[in-house]
């Protein structure tokens, strides 16, 4: 058996104008309640936007994440700038020289953490982290969790589906003949589920505030208040399921708006 808690997309500022709740609050009431699990997950993966991208780097979110009850991986999103992400965690995870993925065994889970963000800062895989997806799939043996921040799947919601993501078919090739149970994702601030490449693949809702939805692309896409919340993927003899948690406790602390 092994528990995995994916948290997502906390949108860390450093200037105190979140736009809705307190993202730091929402984090420490996620390890809160990992904590207080009577089963704790073996590890934390962190799938993304870490910060948000007004701030100036990440040494206001350090001594937060250092409080994780159980040991923490963090991957980037677009919001993460890629140098300072590195210099920031190099000592968090084993990234590849070239990219910011990483694998790491948790249990009996075989965690895949594939960096999704370009260098252009959009949605996509390269041909050097295709090759290493390869190569990793390769010598995998036990069921494995694929993680990336942007989700590969098309979504219904054209906000989230206009820019793409590069080398989605390619993925999916991979993805088909690999040992990939699960795939998880952030990006949406939302929770969304579909099967994709044989594969169930989700995305988590975010730590931070939401994104309003129109699934005609006519209407908006600006951050709207939303309860954070966050999901934990389970291994066990009858298989892979996973649960979503949202942090009730946050819901007064929530500054409710109409989304017209
Ligand atoms: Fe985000």
């Amino acid at each position: 058996m092994a528990v995995i808690a994916q948290i997502t997309d906390p949108h860390l500022r450093d200037d105190g104008a979140d736009p809705f709740h307190d993202p730091a609050q929402a984090l420490r009431g996620a390890f809160a309640q990992i904590a207080a699990m009577d089963r704790k997950p073996e590890a934390i993966v962190l799938t993304g936007d870490i910060i948000d991208r007004s701030a100036k780097g990440y040494g206001h979110v350090l001594p937060l994440l250092r409080a994780a009850p159980v040991p923490l991986l963090p991957m980037p999103g677009n919001q993460d700038g890629a140098t300072s992400f590195r210099a920031a965690f190099a000592d968090w995870a084993d990234f590849h020289p070239d990219h910011l993925s990483f694998t790491s065994q948790i249990g009996d889970i075989f965690l895949i953490a594939l960096e999704s963000t370009r260098p252009d800062g959009g949605a996509g895989l390269g041909a050097h982290q295709l090759d290493w997806l390869a190569q990793v799939f390769a010598k995998a043996t036990g069921p494995a969790i694929l993680a990336l921040h942007h989700p590969p799947f098309p979504t219904a919601a054209p906000h989230l589906d206009r820019a793409g993501f590069q080398n989605a078919d390619a993925l999916a090739a991979l993805v088909t003949q690999s040992p990939v149970r699960r795939i998880i994702a952030g990006h949406s601030h939302r929770a969304m589920q579909t099967v994709w490449a044989g594969v169930f693949a989700s995305t988590a809702p975010a730590i931070g505030h939401g994104l309003s939805l129109s699934l005609t692309g006519a209407a908006p896409h600006r951050p709207v208040a939303a309860l954070p919340a966050f999901e934990l993927h389970i291994l066990d003899d009858s298989g892979m399921v996973s649960h979503l948690i949202p942090l009730d406790g946050m819901r007064s602390g929530c500054e409710w708006i109409d989304n017209p």
